[in-house]
């Protein structure tokens, strides 16, 4: 079965004019998948990843998680499955600066009640997988933006989660600091089978995924499937892009 179904969803934001940001997306993610999903600015990414992980409501359709529509669930029952089934990496890293490293990516097991012996099983285990041993004591100030957001990838991933929603994890790196990022998000998705979904504008992110599907003014423009090598399909990537239109410049992230 899908881990993720996304039947017929539909966004309309309403204001004094109303906006149709998504219209009737259709998609299917399998376990263990590696999805990205890219498309101009404006084009509804984010609102699609918002519906997905319950941040907002849709307007039509449904989101099935494992089976489940998480927008029928009460608000204490959604805490407990967003927060057992779903891990979530944005581009501001949502770290806590009053926290150290390591008690921000735990924070998800001291709410569910893990114990200490679990916890630190497990964090030292995640920790070395994601080359951040050394700084788990250190609060969030001290530490650099790829570390950061390697954080951020191991809360999201501390709880072994069905699916991790990334929207932009790279957004503020540098080019090595993403490249790192991505490549230890390929890591756990080829080693643990964490099934991902990621928003991107970077083709290059985009060109560790099995999969791209583009969106454009809210709806499902193509789809492309990974090849032999990355450097072929980061070229299928930027052939999609440009037939998609618009300014290319927005898809070339711009790093300093
Ligand atoms: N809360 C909101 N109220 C009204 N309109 C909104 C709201 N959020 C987004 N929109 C509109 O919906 C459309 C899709 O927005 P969305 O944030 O999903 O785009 P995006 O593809 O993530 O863009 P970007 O690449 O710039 O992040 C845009 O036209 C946006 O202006
Ligand atoms: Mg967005």
């Amino acid at each position: 079965m899908e881990i993720l179904k996304v039947n017929n969803l539909s966004k309309i934001y309403k204001g004094a004019v109303s906006y149709e940001a998504l219209s009737k997306i259709q998609l299917s993610v399998n376990p263990g998948e590696f999805v990205g999903i890219m498309g101009p600015s404006g084009s509804g990414k984010t609102t699609l990843l918002n519906l997905v992980s319950t941040i907002d409501s849709p307007t039509s359709g449904e989101v099935l998680i494992n089976g489940r529509n998480p927008h029928t669930l009460s608000a204490d029952q959604l805490a407990v499955f967003r927060r057992r089934e779903l891990g979530f990496v944005f581009q501001s890293f949502n770290l806590l600066h009053t926290l150290t490293v390591k008690e921000n990516i735990l924070l998800p097991l001291a709410l569910d009640g893990v114990s200490l012996k679990e916890m630190n099983s497990r964090i030292d285990q995640l920790a070395d997988k994601l080359g951040i041993t050394t700084i788990l004591d250190k609060r969030t100030y001290e530490i650099s933006g790829g570390q950061a957001q390697r954080t951020t990838i191991a809360r999201a991933l501390i709880h072994e989660p069905k699916l991790v929603l990334a929207d932009e994890p790279t957004g503020n790196l540098d080019s090595k600091a993403a490249r790192d990022v991505m490549e230890i998000m390929e890591k756990r998705n080829q080693e643990d089978g964490t099934t991902m979904m990621l928003v991107t504008h970077d083709p290059v992110a985009a060109s560790y995924c099995n999969r791209v599907v583009f969106i454009k003014d809210g709806q499902l423009y193509n789809e492309i499937h990974d090849g032999d090598n990355r450097a072929a399909f980061y070229q299928k990537i930027m052939n999609v892009l440009s037939l998609l239109g618009g300014n290319a410049d927005e898809f070339q992230t711009i790093r300093i």
